[in-house]
């Protein structure tokens, strides 16, 4: 499949808009679904303003049948990215049914449905929640799979069912991402992360309080066994991410398999690394305190992202400065942007 149409499940969503984008840049086309669950639905209209292109949108639940067999019956779909699930860590350890109901079960009903319009091809997003806390670093594909919360169980979970469906069955064709920690923005400022509620990772909570709708970040943990006492991540740009996406569909149009990469950059980064690069960014104090741990977290981890560079021949090429330039014009001048907002120091 060179060309084709692609359901984005969750396409409103912070990777699945600007997973969107790329599929249309690279000459697809995509049909969003979405629920709207965690975010507005002004993403829509923004994203197609970043597309220049009318994307039609399926309003509707992924575990709902008519809402996909919509979406189905409405345009010839070659292929899934399934991105839409819940995905807040310590939400999952409060509510798990609701996890392993959007997780799981959404990805059950997604493929139940693909299977009878016999489109077989899926790229499914999952997490290196499924690691859990690291022995050593950085992780392969190969390190040992051992979430520390409920969100990384019904990442895992979905990816055996995946697995299973795709030994039992011929013509399945189903990529799995293993994203490490997504941050950016689109160029355009169109697209970004806008969570719905209170934000828990850390560059919407660095935003609010460079944008002055927050006091102070609270850095949880600045005794861990790291170089500066903070967590360290492999934080890697959304466009990126995006670009993966692609590549793994391309792929899977020449290797029909059912193949797992991490998508990560190979580096390590400290929660303070990140604050003084956003600082620089947007030339803006960051005020911070150090706080407790936060329960779940853990010390260290960043990809061993050499099987995507070989395979997919995919390499994450924007760094941390540039992600923080974006997130914060993203901030200042999205459409979204919400009355607090400053204008551009
Ligand atoms: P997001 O919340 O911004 O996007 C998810 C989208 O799916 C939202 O628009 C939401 O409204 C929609 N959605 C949720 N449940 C739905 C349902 N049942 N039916 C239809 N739509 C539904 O999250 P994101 O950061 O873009 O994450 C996308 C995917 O990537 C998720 O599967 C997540 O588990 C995975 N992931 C995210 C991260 C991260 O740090 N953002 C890291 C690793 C993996
Ligand atoms: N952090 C703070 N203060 C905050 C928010 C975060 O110090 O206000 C710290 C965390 O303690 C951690 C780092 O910033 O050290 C990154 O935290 P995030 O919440 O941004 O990201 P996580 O690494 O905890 O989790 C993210 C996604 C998960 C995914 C995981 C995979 O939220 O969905 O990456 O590595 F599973």
């Amino acid at each position: 499949m060179s060309r084709g149409t692609v359901l984005v499940t969750g396409g409103a969503g912070y990777i699945g808009s600007h997973a969107a984008l790329e599929l249309l840049d690279a000459g697809f086309n995509a049909v969003v679904l979405d629920n709207f669950a965690n975010s507005p639905r002004s993403a829509v209209t923004n994203l197609r303003a970043a597309a220049n292109a009318d994307v039609p949108l399926i309003e509707g639940d992924v575990r709902d049948a008519e809402a996909l067999d919509a979406a189905f019956q409405a345009h010839d779909i070659d292929a899934v990215f399934h991105f839409a699930a819940a995905k807040a860590v310590a939400e999952s350890v409060a509510r798990p049914l609701r996890y392993y109901a959007n997780n799981v079960e959404g990805t059950l009903r997604l493929v139940e449905r693909m299977r009878a319009w016999q489109v077989k091809t899926l790229v499914y997003s999952s997490s290196a929640a499924v690691y859990g806390d690291a022995d050593a670093v950085p992780l392969t594909e190969r390190s040992p799979l051992a979430p520390a919360s409920p969100y990384g169980r019904t990442k895992l979970a979905a990816e055996w069912m995946l697995q299973d469906l795709q030994q039992a069955e011929a013509g399945w064709r189903i990529c799995i991402l293993r994203y490490f920690n997504p941050i950016g923005a689109h160029g355009s400022g169109l697209l970004g992360d806008a969570p719905l509620g209170v934000p828990n990772n850390l560059l919407p909570c660095i935003g609010q309080v460079a944008a002055g709708q927050l006091p102070c970040l609270r850095i949880f943990g600045n005794d861990y066994p790291t170089a500066d006492g903070t967590g360290v991540r492999d934080y890697v740009h959304v466009v990126d991410l995006a670009k993966g996406h692609v590549k793994a569909l391309q792929r899977l149009a020449s290797e029909p398999q059912l193949a797992i990469y991490n998508l990560g950059t190979g580096l390590g980064r400290s929660v303070l690394e990140v604050v003084r690069a956003f600082e620089a960014a947007s030339a803006r104090p960051i005020p911070r305190e150090f706080a407790p741990r936060r329960p779940g977290d853990v010390a260290a981890i960043y990809a061993d992202p050499s099987k995507a560079q070989a395979e997919l021949q995919w390499r994450a090429e924007l760094g941390l400065e540039r992600m923080c330039e974006d997130v914060w014009r993203h901030l200042v001048e999205s459409p979204d942007a919400p009355s607090y907002a400053p204008a551009r120091a």
